[in-house]
């Protein structure tokens, strides 16, 4: 093992190319505007980060390994197409804050795709709910608990997705901030313009002190704290499909193409989807301990170590991604089974607590009548109820539970419909605040070129 294939990082970096040539772009278009290099020299090295840009998306552009990292390889390349004098290019930056803001690109992009991703799978599951009419046995403990609708035991999930949109959407806010211009860590005596790079990189503002440009990392951990509670609910949701689907519960089926066989049991449907989601959380949570524990230790500003951060962002955004992507199909093709299957499903007990109710609408304190039933179940007679309640108790039954229901959130016919038409709301709004956002980079982008063909004019 050499020391140069040790400290290389050209695997995981690659995947910077084109934020790192947008980011030397701009900053070079800025040491143009500044006059600190001479416009023709800011001509010539666009030219060529554009020609690597193009080599790179056609698989052409040779790394070299020797050069260590992506940024190293794009300077190289730029110096041997360009001359000696496109060596300016690096002026008034250094490999630190340049990495960084290449990260925090792609740090905002990642945040946006699973934000849109978290939409896409929240749709799926409005439809899921809106097909799902039936009423379940509710658990607590994993006993039968009460009697509640399907449809409201997918709403509940959808507004934990939703709550991940916001985190997301709070987390980028702080992603979306630029250290370029910092330099190695304490600034540059050429009289810069950073608020002119972070405007052209579509950055909203400024990681403005210097050493907290470079040093800082917590924009990861955030993204994936982010992931990794995003994960939790997500295995949880996948937990309740295998148990669900299994013979025992009886509640729901997978389409059998969403299912895997066994190469042993012909008879097999596993729900691998879902287990696989369940299996993979692990590893989303490993990647928030990796960088965590990456950060711990690492005095301001730059070290090495720091070259790691890259992995368990890139991991763990394209897990997660995966994830909901397969489940926002998946979710498409499970349905619940038919009421009447359903209602074989159904403990004897599980209208207890409405026959507490009932009690305590004829006039007992609710531990009286509690104790009452509790009574009645455990004898197996009923006639103590009968007594007080008469007639009535027989209104007690799995679909009036859910009719009589009154409560804000509860599990009830109006409720549920109200909160289904409310969310597919607020659904439609966040896709907004997430255009509004791809606007924003999209146009920086354009602002860009538009800075890059004065100069390359000016050239010709
Ligand atoms: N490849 C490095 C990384 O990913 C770039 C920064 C290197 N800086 C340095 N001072 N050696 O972190």
């Amino acid at each position: 093992m050499s020391i140069k294939k040790f400290t290389q990082s050209l695997n995981i970096d690659k995947r910077l190319f084109e934020a790192d040539i947008w980011n030397t772009t701009s900053h070079n278009l800025m040491l143009a505007k500044q006059g600190i290099i001479e416009k023709d020299v800011a001509g010539e090295i666009i030219k060529n980060l554009k020609e690597a840009l193009k080599e790179f998306k056609e698989g052409n552009f040779k790394f070299s390994e020797e050069l260590e990292d992506v940024h190293m390889n794009i300077e190289s390349y730029v110096i041997s197409k360009g001359g000696e004098k496109c060596g300016a290019m690096h002026t008034a930056r250094s490999r630190n804050d340049q990495v960084v803001t290449d990260t925090r690109i792609l740090a905002r992009e990642i945040t946006l795709n699973t934000m849109e991703n978290l939409l896409n799978l929240s749709n799926s599951l409005i439809d899921f709910a809106e097909r799902s009419k039936v009423i379940i046995p509710g658990y607590t403990h994993l006993q039968q608990a009460m009697p509640t609708l399907a449809s409201h035991w997918i709403l509940a999930y959808i507004d934990a997705f939703l709550r991940d949109f916001e985190r997301l959407n709070g987390a980028y806010k702080r992603t979306n901030l630029c250290p370029l211009g910092s330099a190695a860590f304490a600034g540059t005596s050429f009289p810069t313009d950073r608020n002119f790079t972070a405007k052209l990189l579509g950055f909203d503002g400024l990681i403005e002190n210097s050493l907290d440009g470079v040093a800082s990392r917590d924009f990861i951990a955030e993204i994936l704290s982010c992931l990794a509670i995003l994960s939790a609910t997500l295995s949880r949701f996948c937990e309740e499909i295998i148990l669900f689907n299994s013979y025992e519960f009886g509640l729901i089926e997978i389409s059998p193409e969403w299912t895997t066989g066994s190469s042993i049991m012909p008879q097999k449907k596993n729900p691998d989807i879902a287990e696989l989601t369940r299996g993979k959380t692990g590893r989303i949570y490993g990647d928030l301990i990796n960088i965590l524990t990456l950060l711990k230790g690492v005095p301001y500003s730059y070290n090495r170590d720091m070259q790691e951060d890259k992995f368990p962002l890139f991991d763990a955004s394209d897990e997660v991604n995966s994830m909901l992507e397969i489940l926002t199909e998946m979710s498409r093709n499970i349905k619940f089974k038919e009421q009447e299957q359903i209602n074989k499903k159904f403990s004897n007990e599980i209208i207890a607590t409405d026959m507490a109710n009932l009690l305590v609408i004829k006039g007992i304190p609710f531990r009286k009548a509690y104790n009452m039933v509790k009574e009645c179940i455990n004898k197996n007679d009923f006639s103590e109820i009968n007594k007080v309640a008469g007639n009535e108790i027989s209104k007690i039954n799995i679909e009036n539970c859910i009719k009589f229901r009154k409560s804000t959130g509860s599990a009830n016919y109006d409720e549920v419909e109200r909160m289904a038409a409310d969310r597919k709301k607020k659904i439609e709004k966040f896709y907004e605040i997430i255009e509004e956002k791809r606007k924003r980079t999209e146009d920086a982008k354009i602002i860009t070129s538009q800075y890059c063909s004065e100069i390359l004019n000016l050239q010709v």
